[in-house]
């Protein structure tokens, strides 16, 4: 691999600044200087230093963000803050981007990450990738939501009404709803609980398969993943066990009416 593209993958810089500081001498290769930004390395074997610094090697990064409400899911906007803004500057890496999308006004647990083939996965209802949601309703919930879920609640979609696949419920507070989802149409909790005749007014995605949310990470802020702790979002949880871990770890944060 060139020297250039491997500083470009690991680093937030540009290609044209990785070049000129290649080329001023800022760059060493088993501790000598080399200025050649065309000169082959070895991720595994070459140890490779930036401006004094060494640069570690992988070949894909992964970010746990808690989103904040008011953020939008996407890599650049010219408007709007959205949740790459989010990241310091240097671990604004080029091919990062969101896997999925939470709307505007949820928060929680977004994997962004320079792996196209892993976000893929995770989206693609196909994989049956398990989200597990906390939301916060209006009016008292109603164990009927279970079977109707359950059975695949009908929403509209342009001009008809297609079934979801079906969904887990489970209640943790007299207004408060857990939901397990396997796909992610536009809007789904908020428009599930609207069509079985409830408001969501709150909504926390706490958890993706077995990867939670940290619970003492702070909404806006985010932690660097590996591979493995990755790779959790595809492992299997139930919805049980999730609600457990929800009502431990949420009750004092944005809930306050747990029971
Ligand atoms: N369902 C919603 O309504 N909103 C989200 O952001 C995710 C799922």
């Amino acid at each position: 691999m060139r020297l250039d593209r491997f500083l470009s993958g690991q680093t937030a810089l540009s290609r044209r600044e990785l070049t000129e500081l290649i080329r001023g001498g800022s760059v060493t290769v088993n501790d000598a200087v080399i200025r050649r930004p065309e000169t082959a390395v070895s991720p595994e074997r070459d140890r490779i230093t930036l401006q004094g610094r060494a640069v570690q090697y992988s070949e894909f990064h992964h970010f746990l963000l808690h989103k904040p409400a008011g953020v939008i899911t996407a890599s650049r906007d010219p408007k709007q803050k959205t949740v790459l803004d989010l990241l310091g500057s240097a671990d604004r890496l080029p091919k990062l981007a969101p896997a999925g999308r939470l709307d505007l006004d949820t928060e929680g647990l977004l994997l962004i990450t320079d792996d196209g083939t892993r976000a893929h996965k995770m989206i693609s209802p196909k994989h049956h990738t398990a989200k597990y949601y906390l939301a916060q309703l209006a009016e008292p919930y109603d164990t009927e939501y279970e079977a109707l879920f359950r059975s695949g609640i009908l929403l509209r979609e342009g001009g008809s009404e297609e079934p979801c696949l079906p969904a887990e419920c489970m209640q943790i507070g007299e207004r408060l709803a857990v939901l397990e989802l396997h796909e992610g149409k536009y809007h789904q909790v908020r428009r599930m609980f609207a069509a079985a005749g409830n408001h969501v007014t709150h909504l926390l995605r706490f958890q993706v398969g077995a990867l939670c949310l940290p619970p003492d990470l702070p909404a806006g802020g985010y932690i660097n993943i590996l591979n493995k702790d990755a790779d959790k979002a595809f492992q299997n949880s139930s919805i049980s066990d999730a609600a457990a871990f929800c009502a431990r770890h949420y009750s004092s944060y944005w809930i306050k009416d747990l029971k």
